[in-house]
């Protein structure tokens, strides 16, 4: 297939993109920048575009109309930029991404729309007076793509702006479906992690997810940080079982991802934030560390003091994945010590490289 890849260098980006060159696939990849598809840069079957898909002077159509199907991934997908830029956040993940639907639209193009687990908000168990039985039920965390119910914090809680924004696009698409026979795919990705996910904070201002502020404290023996004491919970789910479960989606077999909406995501890998830091701690310890580096403490920092004002949280979400199984036949494999272990394996080597290349 010819293949039109929105934000193909980014780190579900670059991965998808070298399965998609890997199965005979010709890619056209669009990114702000090439790091991450370095070693498929030269391949034959690859045509990058280094362009923001917000300046003027690319062809949006042109591409589109030639493509078999389009990839969107373009997003900002970082909580400190979601308070930090709110309206840019919007702009990007809504009125820049809705472009691209719409020009699929215009050219009959099936769309696999990345989204997010963000669009389910809190859990219901979470609310102040909840009337639930056993709120520790993992049932109340549950997220199903059909039927569950979404809830979100208020409007001066501006970290739901991005929840907001991917929700109203999928929305849209939904309703482009409906009333124009649209063929789309809208992806809820959980968690991803793997290589090249992020990048380590260099300057004050740098906020990746957690994995990377955590990794980076280990690498340089500094606090790692709790924010709001690490109670919030997360499934992990390790890129190679994320890139197997899109490829299906990018198959398609029998049209079956025909407007769907799909987790991916690792129900089994559930942890709490400190525990994921705990874990982590421990796997570094074992693994990888330096004995010139102290073990860093894990201590807890208020919300609103690391992220700034507005900032809210998803408490728990667990991925509902019997869709993607009974629909694609796929299972994820990665438990979450491996995932953790050959991530962090990935940025210790990476730190052990540029520290050789600086003798
Ligand atoms: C983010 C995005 O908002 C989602 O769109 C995306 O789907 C998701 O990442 C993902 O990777 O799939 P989130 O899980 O909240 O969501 O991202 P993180 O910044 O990694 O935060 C996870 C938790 O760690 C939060 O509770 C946060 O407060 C906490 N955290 C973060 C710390 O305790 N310490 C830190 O140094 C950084």
């Amino acid at each position: 297939m010819k293949i039109l890849a929105l934000g193909a260098a980014g780190f579900i980006g670059s991965h998808l993109t070298h399965r998609l060159l890997k199965e005979g696939h010709i890619v056209t990849a669009v990114d702000l920048q090439s790091e991450k598809v370095a070693e498929d840069l030269d391949h034959a079957n690859l045509t990058f575009l280094q362009q923001d898909i917000r300046s003027a002077g690319w062809d949006l159509d042109g591409l589109v109309r030639d493509a078999d199907l389009v990839i969107d991934l373009i997003a900002y997908a970082n909580p400190g930029l979601y308070l930090r830029i709110p309206l840019e956040v919007f702009r990007l993940n809504f009125l820049e991404n809705l472009k691209i639907a719409e020009a699929c639209v215009r050219h009959g193009k099936r769309l696999i729309q990345f989204s997010t687990c963000e669009v389910y908000g809190r859990t219901a168990a979470s609310l102040q007076n909840a009337a639930v039985a056993d709120p520790e039920d993992p049932i109340h965390a549950t997220f199903s793509e059909d039927t569950s119910e979404y809830i979100l914090g208020p409007v001066a809680k501006h970290r739901w702006i991005y929840s907001c924004a991917k929700q109203l696009l999928e929305r849209v698409l939904h309703a482009y479906g409906l009333e124009h026979g649209f063929n789309y795919t809208i992806v809820r990705p959980f968690n991803f992690i793997g290589p090249k996910i992020d990048f380590l904070p260099q300057k004050e201002d740098d906020i990746p997810r957690v994995f990377s502020f955590f990794m980076d404290a280990l690498l340089n023996g500094t606090p790692m940080k709790l924010v709001n004491g690490g109670v919030n919970r997360r499934c992990y789910t390790y890129i190679d079982d994320a890139i197997e479960c899109t490829y299906r989606i990018v198959e398609n077999r029998g049209g079956v991802c025909d407007r769907q909406i799909v987790n991916i995501g690792s129900p089994h890998n559930e942890v709490s934030i400190r525990q994921m830091a705990e874990t982590m701690r421990e796997i570094y310890a074992a693994k990888f560390r330096d004995p010139a580096t102290p073990l860093p403490e894990i201590i807890s920092v208020p919300g609103e003091q690391f992220y700034g004002e507005g900032y809210d949280d998803s408490d728990r979400r667990i991925p509902d994945i019997a869709k993607a199984s009974t629909l694609l036949g796929w299972e994820p494999v990665w438990g979450i010590c491996e995932t953790l272990e050959t991530t962090m394996r990935y940025y210790v080597s990476e730190r052990r490289k540029t520290a050789a290349s600086n003798g």
